[in-house]
């Protein structure tokens, strides 16, 4: 898939506040400084189109921007940000909470790991958040221009081992890094893939 255009939409507190959902749409999530504007930036092709930071807790809004005019990229606030009041933490839940389990267009939350670490309670924690909520999801492994390959390798594979002591089904992974833009096609393969059994699905239902 190439992206032909990235638009910013509108930065909502709320869930109520986002665009119509009627449009496939794809949230990025993940412990805080993980990497998730880099990465949307990084495969829309547009360095400055979701906000970076070297602070953790830049990102505090739930951000749409429109890609080719077809489906939505979501960029979230990170969790796991040591400091922020209780109040704010909790303002935080409620609002991904929100999100994740009312937006009846959400495709799947890309859940990013940064893959220079062991795996973290708090990510594993998350993951199983999701799956209470019957929320699909995938994994994507961030910063692998940090470590060696070696080292990238085996943090994604204990992951994953960690993962299937709990989950009978492992979705598809994606090994990224924002700085070498590694992990772009086959990402940008499996949203336009989704994209189009969407498509195919809608199709058939108006022919019933
Ligand atoms: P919050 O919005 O605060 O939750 O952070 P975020 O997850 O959106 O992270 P962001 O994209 O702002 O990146 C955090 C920091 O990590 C920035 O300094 C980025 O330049 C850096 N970074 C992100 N991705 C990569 C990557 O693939 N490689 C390297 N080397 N640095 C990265
Ligand atoms: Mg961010």
């Amino acid at each position: 898939m190439e992206i032909t255009s990235a638009t910013y939409i509108i930065s909502s507190p709320k869930v109520e506040n986002c665009p119509k959902p009627d449009m496939p749409e794809y949230a990025f999530i993940g412990r805080s400084n993980v990497g998730k504007s880099s990465l949307i930036n990084m495969l829309t092709g547009q360095n400055n189109l979701a906000k970076t930071s070297n602070t953790p807790g830049k990102t505090q809004l739930i951000n749409h921007f429109l890609i080719n005019k077809e489906f939505y990229i979501v960029d979230l606030p990170g969790y796991g940000f040591a400091k922020v009041s209780q109040n704010m933490r909790a303002q935080w839940e409620k609002m991904i909470a929100d999100y994740l389990q009312q937006r009846t267009n959400l495709v799947t939350v890309f859940v990013l790991i940064d893959s220079r670490h062991e795996p973290q309670p708090i990510d594993l924690a998350f993951l199983r958040k999701l799956g209470e909520w019957n929320i699909p999801f995938n994994v994507v492994f961030t910063k692998a221009d940090k470590s060696s390959q070696r080292d990238a390798a085996k943090n994604v594979r204990r992951f994953v081992d960690t993962m299937k002591q709990e989950w009978e089904f492992i979705p598809q992974t994606f090994l990224t890094s924002s700085e070498k833009r590694l992990g772009r096609k086959p990402m940008l393969q499996f949203i336009a893939e989704m994209n189009q059994s969407i498509k195919e699905a809608e199709k058939e239902e108006g022919m019933v």
